[in-house]
């Protein structure tokens, strides 16, 4: 009887060691430690042997269910960690994957893109990009860009002004990016490339004009600039904007702040400048006249030099030139966009358009 419980014990041994699972485990147990095992039928019979065998086979039985027993514990704790182990590595989750189904991203704003675009180009073409306050002075907002006060170009730039008892009508939503020429060129010694991308604000609202818009500023100050070098400098930005066939033209203009000043018009994308289509219908775009218009420019006004002469701006040393155009116009013209609000009007059927 003591040999069986032997047996018993090396097959019991090897099950358990086999086992891969806690149920494999359970298994085991129950086939040699449970109700029916064959060694728990012994130990329950003892009574009935013969009394000679009742004290060995009692303390064998006894010894080898308390060893398979501890042996069952400590594997169990085994198996329950690798499992645990298994399951915490299989059960990751990456909880930085788009969810699912993933989530639509949104995208770039198509005026923050277009400014992006405009600022790359005129990166490339060794300008700095800044940027300026749109809460701003009179002083920089008009006055040192040459509108004297009760200047009637005043007038045409209405716009929105912060007061407070001291200081009416000092402090103003700057109408356009212009008065960071003046900024720029008192922190900065010549020679100055910069352009201002911004917000800016006047008293409109209709399809093409808004409360709230977006303009690019551009000033180039050194020794010997000329006229030439602002075409230059437009019909190369434009070329990337619109196209490598693109021409420009510059028509007589005033600004209080250039002289002499220009408005420019590049030539149509659509009809390549011919006003008409190729069935001989009239261009839409650029309405049959070959040109569209996009923006102010001129040779920086001596007198606004004489307001930053202090950091290095002598009018009979150094030259220079300024533009300035709408981001919204652009955006307009090469998404076919026919009314500005739309653009801030945040409908996403609208923006989802320009991914
Ligand atoms: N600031 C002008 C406007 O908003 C545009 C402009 C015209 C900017 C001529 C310039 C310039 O720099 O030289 O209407």
């Amino acid at each position: 009887m003591v040999e069986r419980i032997e047996e018993i014990e090396a097959e019991a041994k090897a099950a358990i060691d086999a086992a891969g699972s806690a149920s494999d485990l359970e298994e085991a147990r129950v086939r040699y430690l449970g109700r029916k095992a064959e060694l728990t039928g012994i130990l329950r019979g003892i009574a009935d042997l013969p009394p000679d065998q009742r004290g060995p086979v009692g303390s064998t039985g006894n010894k080898v269910r308390k060893a398979l027993e501890s042996l069952i514990e400590s594997k169990v704790d085994g198996l329950k960690n690798a499992e645990l182990e298994k399951s915490l590595a299989e059960d990751r989750i990456d909880v930085t994957l788009p969810g699912s189904p993933a989530r639509a991203v949104g995208h770039i704003h198509p005026i923050t893109r277009t400014r992006r675009m405009i600022e790359d180009v005129m990166i490339g073409l060794g300008y700095q990009v800044m940027e300026g306050p749109e809460v701003e002075h009179d002083y920089y907002n008009f006055t040192a860009l040459n509108h004297p006060e009760g200047h009637p170009a005043r007038m045409l730039q209405d716009t929105f002004y912060v007061e407070d008892d001291e200081h009416v009508e000092e402090v103003l939503l700057r109408t356009h990016t212009s008065p960071m020429q003046v900024r720029a060129m008192e922190v900065n010694r010549p020679p100055l490339f910069m352009i201002v991308p911004g917000k800016t604000y006047r008293r409109d609202s209709d399809a093409t004009h808004s409360p709230m818009f977006h303009q690019v500023e551009g000033l180039a100050v050194g020794e010997g600039i000329t006229l030439a070098d602002l075409k230059g400098t437009l019909l190369a930005m434009l070329r990337e904007i619109f196209g490598p066939d693109r021409q420009i033209r510059m028509r007589p203009h005033f600004f209080p702040f250039t002289e002499p000043s220009v408005e420019f018009d590049v030539s149509c994308f659509r009809c390549g400048g011919s006003g008409a289509l190729e069935d001989g219908s009239r261009c839409g775009l650029c309405k049959g006249i070959g040109w569209i218009e996009l923006g102010g420019a001129g040779m920086v006004d001596p007198n606004v030099f004489g307001f930053v002469a202090e950091a290095g701006y002598d009018p009979d040393s150094v030259t220079g030139f300024a533009f300035g155009f709408g981001i919204e116009r652009i955006a307009m013209l090469r998404h076919g966009v026919g009314d500005l609000r739309l653009f801030f009007d945040n409908d996403v059927r609208m923006l989802e358009q320009f991914s």
